[in-house]
């Protein structure tokens, strides 16, 4: 993609004339205009100076397929089947769950139909955040899975706390929390047969350095890594979530959530919190005491602790 050209030159964040740029596409200074036009629709500003040349301010953290697979520990490597990096793609965890694989890597410098839970949109700005998908097949069926979208949780926070990130704190089942903002979301998708083979794309989106225009389009409170002071690159947090899930993911059968359970309830922002339990049709309210060993989220109601369970459940502080 001609553009991705560009943007590797301009990733440094220095000037660089229009000649310079039509030589890296082999083409014509006026060609390159038209291409540079198109960075406006991919939401990122070009400054323009005269005699100078072209440049994007800050420069740009693009994805680096080759640094990412080369910093992988080498159990993640042995174990990862393919590795995808797009520019440009409707829905990670779409391109995966088209595939029938297991162990593949799908990220994408943007989604154009980012998908978050309950039907709600993924906002995933160009080459700012994290778009992240990771298949697995288990055989054993759904039941195998219990509580994994949680255990996904707290590998995630693992992850970055590997790099150096305090702070981080989740909320049932698995939103990624700073100071009660959300900052990271997990989709988990399932295909396959439930009895049997079953496939799991487990999708997960990270705000790194979420821009203020595309923040508009956000309806919930949001944080970003930038905000804890994170300065590292994107391939680096790739890096770690890779070596994480696949930990996770490998032993998942044999483990379950049971030997995640108490390391969730270190990460709970919500333990010992007056809650409300919202589904469809009804509100609980109780206090938070933890999850269950299959990682249902446990209520205390009338002097009785209650385990609810299911996805379509929001959590909130009771005021
Ligand atoms: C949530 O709503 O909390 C879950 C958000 C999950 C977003 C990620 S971004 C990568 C992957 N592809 C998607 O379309 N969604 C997930």
């Amino acid at each position: 993609m001609a553009v991705m050209k560009i943007l590797r030159v301009l990733s440094d964040g220095e000037f660089h004339s229009g000649e310079e740029l039509g030589a890296v596409l082999g083409v014509s200074r006026t060609a390159v205009w038209k291409h540079l036009h198109k960075l406006a629709d991919l939401g990122l500003e070009l400054v323009s100076v005269k005699g100078r040349g072209y440049c994007i301010e800050g420069g740009l953290d693009l994805l680096n397929s080759e640094s990412i697979t080369k910093k992988l520990s080498a159990g993640a490597a042995e174990k990862l089947a393919t590795f995808d990096v797009f520019s440009e793609i409707d829905s990670t965890n779409s391109f995966l769950l088209s595939k029938n694989g297991s162990a593949e890597v799908c990220l994408a410098e943007r989604q154009t139909a980012g998908r978050g839970r309950r039907g709600r949109q993924w906002v995933s700005p160009f080459a700012k955040n994290i778009y992240f998908s990771m298949s697995w097949v288990f055989s054993g069926g759904a039941q195998v899975l219990e509580g994994l979208s949680l255990a996904v949780g707290v590998k995630v926070v693992a992850a970055l706390e590997s790099l150096g990130l305090k702070g981080l704190q989740l909320k049932w089942p698995n939103d990624v929390l700073i100071d009660g903002k959300k900052v990271g979301g997990i989709l988990l998708e399932m295909s396959g047969d439930v009895s049997g083979d079953c496939r799991v794309v487990v999708g997960i989106g990270l705000n790194l350095q979420m821009p203020q225009k595309a923040s508009a389009d956000i309806d919930q409170a949001w944080a970003d890594l930038a905000s804890l002071g994170y300065a590292g690159s994107r391939n680096d947090i790739t890096c770690k979530l890779i070596d994480h899930l696949v930990v996770l993911l490998d032993g998942y059968s044999e483990s379950g959530f049971e030997v995640y359970r108490q390391e969730w309830e270190s990460f709970d922002a919500f333990r010992g919190k007056s809650v409300k339990l919202i589904s469809a049709d009804k509100v609980e309210e109780g206090v938070a005491v933890g999850v269950s060993a299959s990682g249902a989220l446990l209520l205390e109601q009338d002097g009785y602790t209650k385990a609810y369970s299911g996805g379509e459940l929001s959590l909130r502080l009771a005021v």
